[in-house]
């Protein structure tokens, strides 16, 4: 067997398959500061192909596309491996499903799916929170399990949005939260600020900022934010969320696409499944 590794993350070739780990020590970081940022996982040609999918699903008439409520371009848009085919692959993917199974050790669905936009100039913030607090409040998730597991699909500098992490905060469990339906088109739970400030003042705050191709991985009760972008540069970002189907939700309230009801296990599919979508027109095929 022989294995080569990349920016950290050890590939595995056995027997004609490829396999994609994380290390003991990026596993034990994840649980000390409840993130991790994994440069260089997916290329600047797959990246080109993964975002060469985006405006026509931007362009559809769909309640999964939700748009900013100042400038009406798209902020978040939503459910997309049922948009869209390469999508489909792309949640399926083992550069980051078989991180994630490490990370679960159980069975996991796919909870959501989405592109949030932060467009040049005009991308609003998302306030700090955690996943969990919309997890639990709204779908009945019962415990912190779900991880968030992001792509960065343009370069994300400190001027155009970047996710602002609380290393640690995820370890202190739910943090007190309010839902927040006025500061942007998004309803959000919100963390209550008086909690930011005392979590933030014994900890730091990380800008995970990286080249197209980097992946983010994060806890559901790490607190994490980002603020506007009013630089001229484009801060797109794929987020898959994943849930242990022995914690699903227990109360099927928000549209599919908030929080997708089907609750079959994740399977990885090969890890060269983008290659069927380069340089083809896209046509959408589901
Ligand atoms: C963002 O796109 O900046 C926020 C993403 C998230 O909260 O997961
Ligand atoms: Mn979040």
């Amino acid at each position: 067997m022989d294995s080569i590794n990349v920016n950290n993350l050890v590939i595995i070739y056995s027997l004609g398959n490829t396999e994609m780990k994380i290390s003991n020590i990026q596993l034990q970081q994840l649980e000390k500061d409840g993130f991790l940022i994994l440069p260089g996982i997916f290329s600047a040609q797959e990246v080109e192909t993964i975002k060469a999918r985006l405006p026509s699903l931007f362009a559809e008439k769909s309640e999964a596309n939700i748009i900013e409520r100042n400038s009406g371009v798209v902020r978040t848009s939503m459910g997309l491996h049922l948009r869209d085919d390469l999508f489909a692959d792309l949640v399926r993917h083992p550069r980051l499903i078989e991180p994630a199974e490490q990370i679960l050790n159980e069975p996991f669905y796919i909870q959501q799916v989405k592109v949030n936009v932060k467009a040049a100039f005009s991308g609003e913030i998302w306030q700090w929170h955690t996943d969990f607090a919309t997890h639990n409040n709204e779908d009945g998730v019962p415990q912190p399990k779900a991880i968030n597991l992001h792509i960065l699909l343009d370069d994300v500098n400190e001027f155009n949005g970047p996710l602002f992490f609380v290393p640690g905060s995820h370890k202190a469990g739910a943090h007190s939260a309010t839902l927040d339906e006025q500061t942007t088109s998004y309803p959000l739970w919100v963390t209550d600020i008086e909690r930011v400030r005392d979590v933030i003042t014994r900890s730091s705050i990380v800008s995970a900022k990286g080249k197209p191709g980097t992946v983010l991985i994060f806890h559901d009760t790490l607190i994490h934010g980002s603020p506007n972008n009013m630089s001229p540069w484009d801060r797109t970002i794929f987020s898959l969320i994943v849930n242990p189907v022995s914690n699903a939700y227990t109360a099927p309230t928000r549209p599919d696409h908030k929080h997708h009801y089907d609750t079959t296990p994740i399977q990885p599919v090969s890890d060269d499944c983008l290659r069927r979508y380069m340089n083809q027109s896209v046509v959408h095929s589901l």
